[in-house]
C-alpha cells in the first residue's frame, strides 16, 4: 500500500482515534475485525436459543414478558453487529452463509443446555455479566462502527445481567427446592462462563496483534480475572457458592485466585463437539430455511418501492 496511507493509519491508532469505514486500513486489520464482529453477531443470534427454550415455561406472566424482551434484544444486538460488519465490505448474507456452513464460530457458551428455570438466572448473572466485562472495553475499540454499536449493547446487557441476578436472588430466598435449583444452575454455568473470555494469553494467537491495533484493550486473562473479582462478592450477596475450592482472596495480588480451567472441555466445545453444538446449528439452519419466504417477500417489496420511486 501507499506509504502515506499506512502512515495515516498508524498515526490514527497511535493517537487513539477511530478508524472509519472509508479510511484505508491493512487487509489483516479488516479481516480480524470481520472475524471478531461476525463471531460476536453469530453469538447473539445462536444465544437466543438457550433462553428461547424457557419462554413458554416462564413461571409467571411478568417473568415471561421480561424474558421475551431480553431474547428480542439479542436479535437486535445481532442486527447491529451484522451492520457494523457490513461497513467492512462483507454482506450479511455472506456472514450468515459462513455461520451455517460452520466456517465462522460463535461463542462456546451457547452450546450448553438450559435444564431448569434457574438457568435463566445463571445465564443473566454470569453469562451476561461476563459479556459486559468483555464488551465495555470494546466501546473504545479502534474501529468506530464496532465501538459505537457496543455502547447501546452494553446498556442492554446490564439490564440483562440484573434480571438474571434478580431471578437467582428470588430463588435463593425461596423454598429448599428453589434454592437447590439456583445452586445447581450456578454450579453448571460458572466454569463455561470463565471460558467465554477465550484461551489463556499464552495460547491466544490473535491477542498481541489485536491489542497493538486497539481492537482488544485488555487480554483474555485480564478480563477473566476482572470477572472473577466481580462475581465473588455478588455470589456472597446471593448466598450461593461458586464451584471452585481454590477460590480465595490473594492479598498480595489484590485479586481472587481461582482453580484451573478445563481447556480440553473448551476446545471440544469450540471444535463443535459440546453438549448442544449439533442441536444449535440444526435449529439455526431450519429457522433460516423456514424464513426464506420472509426474505423473498421483503426483497420483492423493496424492489416495488424502488420501482415506484423511479417512476
Ligand atoms: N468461544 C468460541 N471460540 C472462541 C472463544 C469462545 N469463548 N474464545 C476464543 N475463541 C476462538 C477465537 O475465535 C479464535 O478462533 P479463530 O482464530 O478460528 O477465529 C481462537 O479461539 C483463539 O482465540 P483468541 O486468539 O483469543 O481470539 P480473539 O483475539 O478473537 O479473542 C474473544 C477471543 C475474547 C472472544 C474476542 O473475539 C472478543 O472479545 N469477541 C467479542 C465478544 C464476543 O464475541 N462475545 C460473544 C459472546 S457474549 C454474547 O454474545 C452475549
Amino acid at each position: 500500500a501507499d506509504a502515506a496511507l499506512v502512515e495515516a493509519f498508524e498515526a490514527t491508532i497511535a493517537a487513539d482515534e477511530r478508524i472509519e469505514p472509508r479510511d484505508w486500513m491493512p487487509d489483516d486489520y479488516r479481516a480480524t475485525l470481520v472475524r471478531q464482529i461476525a463471531q460476536h453477531a453469530h453469538s447473539e443470534i445462536i444465544g437466543m436459543q438457550p433462553e428461547g427454550n424457557w419462554i413458554t415455561r416462564a413461571p409467571s406472566l411478568r417473568r415471561k414478558a421480561i424474558l421475551m424482551a431480553k431474547v428480542q434484544d439479542e436479535a437486535g444486538h445481532g442486527a447491529y453487529l451484522y451492520s457494523a460488519a457490513e461497513t467492512l465490505g462483507v454482506s450479511r448474507d455472506e456472514l450468515t452463509e459462513q455461520l451455517l456452513t460452520g466456517r465462522q464460530k460463535y461463542s462456546s457458551i451457547f452450546n450448553y443446555p438450559t435444564l431448569t428455570w434457574a438457568d435463566m438466572g445463571a445465564i443473566g448473572w454470569l453469562v451476561d455479566g461476563a459479556a459486559i466485562v468483555n464488551q465495555v472495553p470494546i466501546t473504545r475499540c479502534s474501529y468506530g462502527p464496532y465501538a459505537r454499536a457496543m455502547v447501546r449493547i452494553c446498556k442492554e446487557e446490564s439490564f440483562h445481567q440484573r434480571q438474571g441476578f434478580e431471578i437467582l436472588h428470588a430463588l435463593a430466598r425461596g423454598t429448599e427446592a428453589q434454592r437447590a435449583m439456583a445452586q445447581d444452575a450456578v454450579d453448571r454455568w460458572w466454569w463455561p462462563s470463565l471460558m467465554m473470555f477465550g484461551p489463556p494469553d499464552d495460547e491466544s494467537p490473535h491477542s498481541a496483534q489485536s491489542m497493538a491495533w486497539g481492537i482488544k484493550r485488555f487480554s483474555n486473562d485480564e478480563l477473566r480475572q476482572r470477572f472473577v473479582d466481580m462475581a465473588v462478592p455478588q455470589a456472597e450477596s446471593l448466598t450461593l457458592t461458586l464451584p471452585d475450592a481454590e477460590l480465595r482472596w490473594n492479598e498480595q495480588r489484590g485479586h481472587y485466585d481461582f482453580g484451573p480451567i478445563d481447556w480440553d472441555e473448551f476446545w471440544t466445545v469450540v471444535k463443535g463437539n459440546g453438549p448442544c453444538n449439533r442441536q444449535r446449528m440444526e435449529h439455526r439452519r431450519a429457522a433460516h430455511a423456514d424464513g426464506a419466504w420472509v426474505r423473498e417477500a421483503a426483497a420483492a417489496y423493496a424492489a416495488k418501492q424502488d420501482a415506484r420511486r423511479v417512476a
